[in-house]
């Protein structure tokens, strides 16, 4: 099976991924390259490896989420479609099985809250680990623009966690936020994302559940009750 590292040295996806990043730089958008891929592509196959999937699923999901936004080498609208297709006959080339590249581009063109639709696990894994990336050092440069909503957003981002608490079939994400944004922004900008890590989830069998400074944002439970180990 291709593994990831064989995926990272890929000479067309490396150039991929740069261009991606490059475009989305000069349109003003937080980080896209290396450092939100490998979030993605660990939070991703972290999330399958909790569940108890297969290695071959959480590898799946580990390349997934390092492949998920080439289409940005294109255009931001539609990316995650044409991403897929531009991944096909590349990751066919590279010597990946037929199966798993169908996985991977179910995936990846589907990874978008405006059209994306969950119907696997890989899918489910990534859309939950793209969504619920937001960090200070997400950033450029780590210099906010002060009238970019994203920028403040993810500056006040001090900590990020996404752990899978099996036992209660929850994946909770942790936020801490300082107040140089506020809860409202951040919802202003991740709720559609927030609803599909939710959707996400349920495929998993699992309740997505939104914490940011210690107050649980997506559901009526206590807190302390779910944050039981
Ligand atoms: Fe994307
Ligand atoms: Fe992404």
């Amino acid at each position: 099976m291709i593994t990831l590292d064989e995926i990272k040295k890929n000479e067309s996806i490396r150039a991929l991924v740069k261009a991606g990043n490059r475009y989305l730089e000069t349109l003003g958008y937080t980080d896209h390259g290396p450092r939100h891929l490998s979030y993605v592509s660990r939070t991703a196959s972290y999330i399958l490896k909790s569940l108890g999937y297969s290695e071959r699923e959480i590898e799946l999901a580990a390349i997934a989420g390092w492949v998920h936004d080439v289409g940005n080498s294109i255009n931001r609208h539609d990316h995650g479609p044409n991403g897929a297709i531009m991944l096909f006959p590349i990751l066919k080339e590279a010597g990946m099985s037929i199966a798993d590249t169908v996985e991977i581009i179910t995936a990846v063109g589907n990874h978008e809250e405006q059209s994306g639709s969950v119907s696997n696990a890989v899918s489910a894994a990534l859309a939950i680990a793209d969504k619920s990336d937001a960090h200070k050092s997400r950033v450029r440069n780590g210099r906010p623009e002060p009238g970019d909503v994203h920028d403040r957003v993810n500056f006040s981002i001090q900590q990020n966690d996404v752990l899978v608490d099996r036992k209660n079939h929850v994946i909770r994400q942790s936020l801490t936020m300082d107040r140089s944004s506020s809860v409202l922004e951040y919802l202003s900008i991740y709720m559609s994302r927030i609803i599909m890590c939710e959707q996400a989830a349920t495929f998993l069998g699992q309740e997505f559940q939104l914490v940011i400074n210690d107050h649980p944002v997506n559901n009526q439970c206590p807190v302390q009750q779910k944050l039981e180990p």
